[in-house]
Order: C-alpha cells, then structure tokens, then sequence
C-alpha cells in the first residue's frame, strides 16, 4: 500500500539487476557442460544471454535487442550483431546492453605475457555488421525447397570466390592501388554511409559527387572501366556486387533509387573499391595460407584438416587436390579421431585448419580448446563461411571465408562446393609457390611442365561456374529417372574410384532427407565384404512388403476361388495363420484338418514369397574420366550385377562403361541400369565438382518423391524433407 519513491525505485531496480548478474556468476561455476542460455525477468523489463560453448548470437535494431542460437533467424530483422564470446553474459533491454565475463579467462598479450580477467567485469564493446546478408535468407517463389535454390546457387558462389580470387588483379584495381588518398577517403565514407538513415544516403553520395576530388578522379574511372560496363548504366546488373557483401547490397539498392546520371556513376565507382578491398584481403589470406603450409612441409611438420559432416568431406577432397596439385599432404580428421589418434603427439609448428560452415560446431570447437591447452605453438587456421562464429573469432589465427552466403535447408551444399572451391585455390597456390622457391627439385624442362599444369589447373578453376551450370542442366532428366527407381530403396551404397569423398558426400546427402541406409565406398573396398548385402539380401523396403502382401494376398485369392463351395471363413482364417508361420519358418504351429492340409499343400508348393519379393541391390558408381579408373569400375559393374546389383553410373560419357551398364546380367529380368552423363572435362578433379552436384541433385529429387509418396500413403511425422529432416539441425551441433 505504500507507494514507493522513484527513488526507492531505482534502487530496487539497481539492486534486483546486481542480484540476478551475482546468481548469474554462481549458476555458472555450477553446470557443467556446454549450454547457452536466456533469463527473462519481466520486472526489470531485463534479460541476460549467457555463451558457454554453445553458439549464441545478439543483434541489435532500432529499439530492440534479439538473442538467437542462429544468425540467420537474426538476420532477419538486423545485421547489426553485437559480439560475443564464450564465457560471457550479455545484459539487455530493448536499447542498452552490457557485456561481462562470467568466468575467470586468461587473455593472452603476445611474448608469452597472459593478463587475468575474472568473472564478472565488464567489456566494453561495440557492434559490428555481419557479412551475411538477409537477403541471401529468402526463399525464391523460383524453387519449391531451400535445397534446391542453394543447389542452383552454386554457380554464383564459386563465382564470387573467383571475384575475389582475380577481380584485384584487374586494370580498374591498378588504379585504386595508385591512389591511396581516394581509396582512404573512399572507405571513410562507405563507413559512414552505412550508419546513416536510408533516407538520407542518397543526399550524402549526391553531396559526394560534387567533391573536388571525385570529380576529377571520376573520368579516369571511367576510362579504367572494362568497355562493356563503361556504357551508361542502366540496371544494378551494371554493378559487379558480390555476394555476401553488406556493402554491394547497400549500393546495389541505392543505385536502383536513384535517376542521377552521376550518382550512378560515383555508385559503380564504390561498388568496384568494395570489390578490390575485398579481392585484396582475400589474396593476402591466401598468400598467408601458402606461407604457413609451404613452411610446415619444409620443416616436417603434420598439417591436419579436422571438420565434421560434410566439411570432413571436403577435407578429404582436399587431400586429392593438395596431392596432385600441390605434391603436399594434409591428413584429414574427425575431431574425434584426432582425440584418440594425435592429442598426444601434435608438435610445435603442426598445422590445424579448421573447415565448418557455421564455426560454431561443438566437437570441432572441442578439440580446438584440446589443442589450445597443450601450450604448443599451433599454427590455427579456420575456413568458416560464419565469420561472426566462435571458431572465426576466436579459435583461429587465420580465417578465410567461403563467400557462400548463408545456408538454409539443413543439407549442406553450397557451403561444400564453395569449400572444395576454396581448398582447389589454396592448392594452386601453394602449388606456385613451391614451384618459385624451390630451386633443386625441378629441371628446367620439369618446371616447365609443372608451370603448364598450373596454367591448365587454373583455366579449369574459372571454368567449374559453367561446369556447374552444365551439369544442373543436362543431368536433370536422368536424374529424375534413376530416383524414380530408387528413392523408396531401403538401402543403397555408391561406390567411387578415386573420388571417395564424393561418395561419402554424396551418401551423407541421400541418409540426410532421404532417410535411409546409404554408404559411401572406395570401389574396390565393396568386394572386401559388404558385397554379401547383393542378391536375396535382409534389409526390405517399402517396396519389399508392397510386393510380398500381394503375392500373400494373390495366393489366398487362390485358395478362396479354388474352393468355392466348401469353404468357411473359418477355414480360411486357420489357412491365412498356416501360411503366415510356414512363411516365417514355423511349420506345423497350426492344426489343420485334413481337408484344410491338402488345400495347404496345394498352394505352398512352388511359392517362395521372400525371394519373389525381392529387388536388385541399387549400387550407384562414380569415376573420373582416368581409364585406369573407368576400367577398375567396369570391372567392378561386371562383378556385381551378375550377384544382383542394378547399376547406376554417374560418369563422364564412356562406352565401356555404358555398355557394361546396359549388358543386363543372364537369369536377372528385374535388372535395372542408369547412365547419368555428366558433361564432359577429361579431368578427374573436375568430376569432383561434377559429381556431387549430381548426387545433390539426386537427394533432392529422391527426398521429394518420398515425402510425397509417404504424404500420400498417411504416415504422418514421417520426417523426410529437402531442408528440414528430421533429428538434425543447422548451426547447433550438441553433444
Ligand atoms: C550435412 C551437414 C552436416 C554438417 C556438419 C558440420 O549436410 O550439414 O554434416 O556438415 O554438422 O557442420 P559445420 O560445417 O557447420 O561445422
């Protein structure tokens, strides 16, 4: 009843918020384990975010603060982020934020000097933009499903990889290298810009296109303009805009709002200094990059590639890039592999490069930490599309970015190919590298060859947009076919020569939002067992029992037609029973009369409902166009359609292999084959990019089909879809 003062008030207020950050403290050194967590206190109108190993992210907007697990969900509303790292607490209201440590961390200074920050002191920091763009969040009325739009993508997100990888090499950035006043006051501005309300930016950059400078510079601009793009600009297609740039997207919308002649042309200018900025980092990271690992080959030291899913898939196609292109050798690693095969044996100088799309995944995080507490001096490299995540910010001491925008659908796909894309880079690079610096292991002729391979490796690297666009294009069809036949497959193994990493990759895809048994092989491995699953084989389907309850049904059809007159439902009930447990191996469990045992006999004789119910194996293969490889799989084909297999081949066209395909084997008149072509490159790395594309392709259509099918049939929580199958998520890997 009695009103308190304002006074007492705030008080209470001051005195509640100390509380919850003192409870806050003394909750955390309790749990055990990595968590994020938000408390809500609707009193106080406050709430507070705690980061402990698991990802979280804070955005800020104009008068509210959002807290998520996912950048994307924050993106949706701001890509101002406010940054956060682990063992921290972030306080909010819906305007004001504070940051502070929620446990004892040990900050290191450089020369083995370490600073001692305890729990509970407050940080200061300041908001940054996020390099991802919502737009690139948006679902497109194009494409039915998130997978497909991202699959279709790929093509735009290697190309900005190579934007980035030759756009600083351009005339146009010759030009921003020898005018370095322009491009500081340039970058100025493009800071403030951002920050300014939309309204008024349009103003700004008129203002700016009547600075002294500008105008002078401007013509020479112009003139350095490739001559297609120096026309008049009449769309943002004029723009080189990149993706994943906040930037690009903040000028690429300018530039449609404004009719000024000359503002266009001041935007083109920015638009082409955002893209040399961002070339120009790019290179320096990937110089670094060549410098560590040339460095550690010299000096023996391990060079390890840990990752998980996916991102372990392109680890291990890296290794075939790194072994032809660059004659290095990487050892690719599950985190938890490192645990039980390395933790005890890392060196001083070892590399490990971190590949994750979201960086935020937890065993790869933990093994991070693992490393760090070993006090060697690792050299950590992280390969992130997430560079606002734990392992961009603060588990590497390189980050290079995989410039794929963000990624829906749970699948990974272009995440992957902007991976592999990245990792081919590196290896050229290095490549080179080793070429210009060691002098004794080459012949003049020698290095001559090897300059001429890199030259063709690097033509082949601008090509793989195209080879992408081919591919998505010319292999539809076929793809349609062969997931027509086996998308209700309850098991299926592909098996590759050479491109291992492409299987697993690709089996992880169909697993994922098919939602059945697939594994991926090395060829040859198949025979060295699991070959034993072709031919009448134990693990049925859908399509298993659908034809086993007819062939059950037809056989008491049978029956009831045959014995018109005599027969009673009782009868036929007792005959249903005996078949059932002669069927399962339980002969003689039901008492038959006389009569019912000779009608029995009559309609078992001959039928063997398993066996008739049975489908050939679907084994899918890939290869490179190598006729080594073409002819190991033939073999291969030959070896196991003839025990029950169909065949599916996804390969450059070859007519060995389509005809071994086409051959069916004698006695088998269910058997099925594929031939899904993909276009032609004469190089086995190239089908890398090739193939997996195709066994994206592939999943999709095949998880369709299914959804549809078990849509159609009344399952309900069945699980399958293209970017939301069920038990996985995108950016929170738990434990
Ligand atoms: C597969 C998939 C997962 C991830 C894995 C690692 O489509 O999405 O296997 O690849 O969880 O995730 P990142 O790359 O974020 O570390």
């Amino acid at each position: 009843q009695l009103e308190l003062s304002k006074h007492e008030e705030q008080n209470n207020f001051k005195i509640s918020i100390q509380y919850m950050r003192e409870a806050i403290l003394k909750t955390v050194k309790e749990i055990k384990g990595s968590f994020a967590a938000v408390i809500i206190d609707p009193v106080t109108q406050t709430g507070w975010a705690l980061k402990h190993g698991s990802s979280l992210y804070a955005g800020i907007g104009k008068g509210f603060i959002l807290i998520s697990s996912d950048l994307s969900s924050i993106l949706k509303y701001s890509n101002k982020l406010i940054p956060l790292e682990a063992q921290e607490f972030i306080e909010f209201n819906h305007q004001n934020y504070s940051i502070f440590k929620s446990s004892d961390k040990t900050k290191k200074l450089g020369e083995g000097k370490t600073k001692l920050i305890s729990a509970g002191t407050q940080i200061e920091r300041k908001p940054v933009r996020s390099k991802l763009r919502y737009k690139d969040t948006q679902h497109s009325p194009k494409y039915d499903y998130f997978m497909e739009q991202e699959i279709h993508a790929q093509t735009d997100t290697v190309q900005s990889i190579l934007l980035k990888l030759f756009g600083e090499s351009s005339n146009l950035n010759n030009y921003f290298k020898s005018n370095n006043n322009l491009t500081e006051k340039t970058d100025k501005f493009l800071n403030e810009l951002r920050e300014l309300d939309p309204e008024v930016q349009l103003e700004n950059l008129t203002d700016l296109s009547k600075d002294e400078d500008f105008k002078t510079k401007l013509p020479v601009f112009l003139a350095a303009l490739p001559a297609d793009s120096s026309a008049e600009p009449g769309s943002s297609d004029n723009l080189i805009t990149t993706l994943n740039s906040t930037e690009s997207a903040l000028l690429s919308r300018l530039f449609r709002q404004t009719t000024n002649l000359q503002v266009k042309y001041l935007i083109k200018f920015l638009d082409s200094f955002v893209n040399f900025k961002e070339s120009r980092n790019f290179n320096n990271k990937i110089k670094k990059f060549s410098k560590i690992i040339r460095e550690a080959g010299e000096n023996g030291r391990h060079i390890y590639l840990a990752a998980c899913g996916t991102s372990y898939h392109a680890a291990m196609s890296a290794c075939l890039f790194f072994n032809e292109i660059a004659w290095t050798e990487l050892i690719p690693i599950l985190p938890g592999e490192f645990r039980g095969r390395y933790s005890n044996t890392v060196k001083n100088n070892d590399v490990v490069i971190a590949i994750s799309q979201s960086g935020e995944t937890k065993d790869l995080v933990d093994i991070l930490n693992d490393i760090e507490k070993t006090g060697k001096e690792i050299n950590r490299i992280a390969i992130v599309n997430n560079l606002n995540s734990t392992i961009a910010q603060e588990k590497s001491d390189l980050t290079i970015p995989l410039h794929c925008g963000p990624e829906i659908a749970v699948p990974a796909t272009k995440s992957f190919i902007n991976q592999i894309t990245i990792l081919y880079v590196l290896a050229l690079e290095v490549a080179r590298q080793n070429l210009k610096q060691s002098t004794q292991d080459f012949n003049p002729s020698a290095r001559v060859k090897k300059e001429k391979e890199i030259q063709i490796r690097l033509d082949n690297l601008k090509y793989i947009p195209e080879l992408i666009d081919e591919t998505i294009k010319t292999t539809q069809l076929p793809i349609e076919d062969a997931a027509r036949d086996i998308f209700l497959a309850p098991s299926i193994q592909i098996l590759a020569t050479k491109i291992n990493s492409v299987a697993k990759e690709g089996s992880l895809k169909i697993r994922e939002v098919v939602l059945n048994h697939t594994e991926g092989f090395e060829g040859a491995e198949f025979k060295h067992g699991p070959n034993t699953i072709l031919g009448k084989n134990t693990i049925y389907g859908v399509q298993f029992i659908e034809r086993f309850i007819n062939n059950f049904a037809g056989k008491i059809t049978e029956l009831i037609k045959n014995n018109k007159n005599k027969i009673e439902p009782q009868n036929i009930a007792n005959l249903i029973n005996a078949l059932t447990s002669n069927i399962f191996g339980q002969k003689n469990r039901i008492n038959l009369s006389d009569e019912e045992k000779e009608l029995f006999n009559k309609i078992i004789s001959n039928y063997d409902p398993l066996n008739n119910s049975s489908f050939p194996y679907p084994l899918i293969y890939i290869t490179g166009p190598e006729e080594r490889d073409t002819e190991l799989t033939v073999s291969q084909i030959n070896t196991h359609k003839i025990r029950g297999a169909n065949t599916i081949i996804i390969a450059e066209e070859n007519s060995n292999l389509r005809s071994a395909a086409e051959t069916p084997p004698a006695n088998a008149p269910h058997y099925k084959s594929h031939y899904i072509a993909l276009p032609r490159t004469g190089d086995t790395l190239l089908t890398i990019f090739s193939s997996t594309v195709v066994l994206q392709m592939l999943a999709l259509e095949m998880s369709v089909n299914k959804m549809k099918y078990l849509d159609q049939i009344g399952i309900i929580d069945h699980g399958v879809h293209p970017d939301v199958p069920k038990n996985v998520s995108k950016s929170i890997t738990v434990d």
